[in-house]
C-alpha cells in the first residue's frame, strides 16, 4: 500500500464500491471513464466480501488497450485530502494501491486523479475464471461487508445509471457476472 497526498484538488476515480458506497467527504461527483483498462472481477476479497481462505470476489482494473471503463469521479476539500486518503488506504488495503491516472469527463475534459488499483502480483488476485465459476464462488462468499452478491448487484445498478448518461463504457463483464449472479440467486434452495 502506498500513500501520496496530490496537488489540490484531488479527484478520485471509482469503478467499484466507491462507485455505490463513497463513505468519504467530497465536495462534487461526476460520472467520468478512464482509458486503457477493463473491469474484473478477478481480486480476491478476504477483508471485505469473503473470509480469510474463503475469499469473495471484487474488481480491479486490468490493462487492456483500447478499452474504456466507466466510474464515478469525487472532487475532495482540499483541506480533508490526507483524511480521505487515510481512509481509504484503510479500506482499500486488501491488495489495492494509489494509481495515478487521467480521468476524462468527455473526451476535450480530463483531469489527472487517482484510483484504487489491484495489480495481478498483490497476493489477493485470483485473475481470470468462467462467468459461471465467478457467480458461483461469489453467491458462496460472504464478509465483515455483506454478501459478496450484494457487491455485484449495487455495482451493476450503479453502472446502468452512469452508462445512462455517458455511454463509454466497452464491455458487459459486470453484466454477465450479475446476470449469473441472479440466476443463482434464484434457484438456491433456502
Ligand atoms: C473502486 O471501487 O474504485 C476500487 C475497488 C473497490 O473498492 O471495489
Amino acid at each position: 500500500m502506498t500513500s501520496s497526498a496530490s496537488s489540490s484538488p484531488l479527484w478520485i476515480f471509482g469503478y467499484g464500491s466507491l462507485i455505490w458506497r463513497a463513505d468519504f467527504a467530497f465536495v462534487e461527483q461526476r460520472p467520468a471513464y478512464i482509458r486503457d483498462f477493463s473491469r474484473r472481477f478477478w481480486q480476491g476479497s478476504s477483508d471485505h466480501r469473503g473470509m480469510p481462505g474463503a475469499p469473495g470476489r471484487v474488481v480491479t482494473l486490468i490493462e487492456d488497450l483500447e478499452a474504456c471503463c466507466a466510474g464515478m469521479a469525487y472532487r475532495i476539500d482540499p483541506k480533508l485530502t490526507s483524511t480521505v486518503l487515510a481512509g481509504l488506504d484503510h479500506r482499500e488495503q486488501g491488495g489495492y494501491d494509489q494509481l495515478q491516472l487521467p480521468i476524462h469527463f468527455s473526451p476535450t475534459e480530463v483531469v489527472t486523479g487517482l484510483t484504487y488499483y489491484a495489480n495481478p502480483r498483490n497476493s489477493s488476485f485470483l485473475g481470470e475464471a468462467p462467468v459461471d465459476s465467478i457467480a458461483r464462488q461469489i453467491v458462496d462468499s460472504t464478509g465483515p461487508s455483506g454478501p459478496n452478491s450484494e457487491y455485484v448487484l449495487e455495482l451493476d445498478s450503479a453502472l446502468r445509471e452512469i452508462n445512462r448518461v455517458l455511454a463509454q463504457d466497452t464491455d458487459n463483464h459486470v453484466a454477465a457476472i450479475a446476470t449469473a449472479v441472479r440466476q443463482l440467486l434464484s434457484t438456491a434452495i433456502p
